[in-house]
């Protein structure tokens, strides 16, 4: 089994489904010359039935980005098929992303029919992208809830009829990591055919699990994983592409790897930020405000004296510039003394004493005290 793992950025389709984050085409294309930087294998472009917007797009896109293969979302009818082929037409390298529900939940309440017409529907719908382009991956949409003898028998009519990648989702976000991990095992010992495919995992983060079921579904074979840029998707939304990768590569004892130009991370994410509208929480794993900034005088102290006391990746690694020391009540003396220094005062341990019970008084009325604060505070301190 390879241990690459494909990076299948969905940032532009699943992800520009959160209200209020729509882009235009040239934004579109923006942002995904910048995913095709960052390194990500695939990018899902747009659903071309859905608008005509989002058919422009798709076409504009695979016009303007060469490298990734670009793949376009259908539900399993023939026109969707026809939208997604033609908005292709100029894309170097093509996929149709096409599927239907899986779940006896989807297969009553969305659907009203039965597994037996879900799987003849499934198979049409493969070998009918499959006339149209070389690389169709299939969603089983509700993998999560699925009845697990007929997935596999879904993965497996699929697989037979043409699919060179099959989507796993847990559309609704609802499994957990053991289990989750447990039906791609289930997948991989009970298909005879899987060897002629990828699977590929699509986790939701209802749960706030979207990650840690990713890892579980690559751990147990899948080798394609489909990610959006901070996390940004329906509801609670998507897998973090920033999470998965950065979670690779520090733990580089499982011997895996992306194609992610990891530097590219966090411009990628404040780009994605600011053109969707969405801010990134503070405390966001890898790419929030304060995933590099200490605060705390134990951690800050620790920080100071090897970084590796309290940081498991280099920032740089990111695109972050450097960790932070937040200087706040709970600072100590030796994060005040080292920001002085930085800023070009150095005092004797008496002078730095006074200072810091001065710099506490300050900060106790203050959130967070800046560097002109510190050069008010430094100032007074030097003897005239
Ligand atoms: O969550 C989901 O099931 C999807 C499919 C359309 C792939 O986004
Ligand atoms: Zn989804």
């Amino acid at each position: 089994m390879s241990n690459r793992v494909q990076i299948f950025d969905t940032t532009l389709r699943d992800g520009e489904q959160v209200p209020g984050s729509q882009l235009t085409t040239e934004e579109k294309i923006v942002v995904a010359s910048q995913l095709e930087k960052l390194g990500v294998d695939i990018i899902e472009a747009g659903f071309p039935v859905s608008s005509p917007g989002d058919f422009r797009s798709v076409v504009e896109i695979s016009k303007a980005v060469r490298e990734p293969v670009i793949c376009a979302l259908s539900r399993a009818v023939q026109g969707d098929i026809d939208a997604a082929a033609d908005a292709l037409q100029y894309a170097r390298r093509k996929r149709i992303h096409t599927g239907i529900g899986s779940s006896d939940i989807h297969i009553e309440h969305k659907f009203a029919t039965t597994r037996e017409k879900i799987l003849e529907r499934a198979i049409a719908a493969t070998r009918y992208a499959k006339s149209k382009v070389e690389d169709v991956e299939f969603y089983c949409e509700d993998a999560g809830r699925a009845d697990l003898v007929f997935l596999a028998q879904l993965v497996e009519a699929v697989i037979g009829a043409g699919a060179t990648v099959v989507n796993i989702p847990d559309t609704t976000g609802y499994c957990l990591p053991e289990e989750y991990g447990g039906k791609i095992k289930y997948i991989f010992e009970n298909v005879s055919n899987i060897h002629k495919a990828t699977i590929s995992i699509h986790c939701h983060n209802d749960l706030g699990l979207a990650t840690a079921n990713s890892l579980a579904g690559i751990n147990a074979g899948a080798r394609q994983v489909e990610v959006t840029i901070n996390g940004i998707g329906e509801r609670a939304g998507n897998t973090s592409l920033e999470e998965v990768v950065m979670a690779l590569k520090v733990h580089s004892e499982l011997g895996l790897e992306t194609g992610i130009n990891t530097p590219y991370i966090f411009p990628t994410s404040q780009l994605v930020s600011k053109m969707m509208r969405m801010q990134v929480q503070a405390n966001k794993a890898i790419v929030g405000r304060n995933a590099f900034a200490h605060s705390s005088g134990i951690h800050q102290d620790g920080h100071l004296k090897n970084n590796l006391n309290y940081e498991i990746m280099n920032p740089q690694d990111v695109g972050v510039d450097k960790s932070d020391i937040v200087l706040t009540a709970r600072s100590g003396r030796h994060a005040l003394k080292h920001r002085l220094e930085l800023l070009g005062f150095s005092f004797d341990k008496t002078a730095l004493d006074e200072l810091y019970t001065r710099f506490l008084e300050v900060a106790d009325l203050k959130k967070e005290v800046n560097d002109a604060d510190l050069v008010d505070l430094a100032r007074t301190a030097i003897p005239v």
